[in-house]
């Protein structure tokens, strides 16, 4: 794995499309047509998500934040259960599923979390390039790292060979723009290889746990339909809309193929693993 990549992209206006933006100055650059700005670092460009977010999706955007603020709260005092460490067998597996099925060249890692390496990145391939992007202002991601978010890349199109989704894709703010930002970003016959939770069939998924929030309730006095208890005993809000205190809906694997299939893509590969989760390749026809 090369730690030492240079920043070797040109940028693309996320707010307008203008393409390609030149750093006007050292560590910043504003796009000539629109006036957005980005900050630059050898290794990071970082810009203004939340407004892009906000602006257009203000339904959405509220429980999206407060979910995430959710998230950030669990990679701090429940690592073990919110991010890849090196050491959990499912990582390992995923890590596998990733060497099986990516292409080489420019891999982004969407919603790379805090790590330095993911534990399903841990593996060598000096001739690849490796970019990571999360709205995360703590990642120390190893490659460039983009600040930002999946619906809005600051990239040139068919610049990736694979896009990796690490239990990541049940977070985002629009599934729908993301997929088509990056279909726009991978190459031709590029692949999007996703780990995805799979509780199987989404209605029992509620009865069950209607009735096991039901006896939590019951048996320890916690509102459990309201808050989650963690093992550590910290406590996460259910916002109302929510179907945790991080996912405001059930993803299954069904209805991801379906929305790639939808924006053009094909379905490659799908794989069950071990605790009711998924790996999906799927591969851009464009
Ligand atoms: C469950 S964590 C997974 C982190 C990492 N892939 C891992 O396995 O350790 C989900 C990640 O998605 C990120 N995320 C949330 N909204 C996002 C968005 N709009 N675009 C990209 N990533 C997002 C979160 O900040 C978080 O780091
Ligand atoms: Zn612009």
């Amino acid at each position: 794995m090369d730690l030492t990549q240079p920043h070797d992209f040109l940028i693309r206006c996320v707010n307008c499309g203008y393409f390609p933006l030149t750093p006007a100055e050292e560590n910043r650059t504003t796009c000539p047509n629109c006036g957005f700005l980005y900050e630059l670092t050898e290794k990071s460009i970082k810009y203004d998500y939340k407004k892009l977010l906000s602006t257009h999706f203000p339904r959405d955007y509220p429980l999206y934040y407060v979910l995430n603020n959710n998230g950030l709260l669990s990679y701090l005092f429940w690592p073990e259960a919110s991010i890849s460490l090196t050491d959990r067998k499912d990582v390992m597996h995923f890590r596998d599923y990733v060497v099986a099925h990516y292409r080489k060249g420019n891999i982004l890692d969407i919603g790379c979390g805090p790590m330095e390496i993911p534990g399903y990145l841990n593996f060598k391939d000096d001739e690849s390039a490796f970019y990571g992007l999360d709205p995360l202002e703590e990642s120390k991601f190893f490659g460039f790292l983009i600040k930002g978010c999946a619906e809005f890349i600051p990239f040139p199109d068919n610049f990736f060979s694979t896009i990796i989704f690490a239990t990541s894709l049940d977070h985002l703010c629009s599934l729908k723009d993301t997929i088509k930002e990056i279909r726009r970003i991978l190459i031709p016959g590029g692949v999007v290889i996703i780990w995805s939770s799979d509780v199987g069939n989404p209605i029992l998924w509620k009865i069950r746990t209607f009735y096991g929030r039901l006896f939590t309730t019951f048996k320890t006095g916690t509102n459990a339909f309201r808050y989650l208890l963690a093992n550590d005993n910290s406590v996460y809000l259910i916002p109302p809309g929510a179907v945790d205190p991080f996912h405001k809906t059930i993803l299954t694997p069904k209805k991801i193929i379906k929305s790639f299939q939808l924006k053009g893509f094909e379905s490659h590969n799908c794989t069950r693993n071990l605790n009711s989760d998924t790996f999906l390749t799927l591969r851009n026809t464009k």
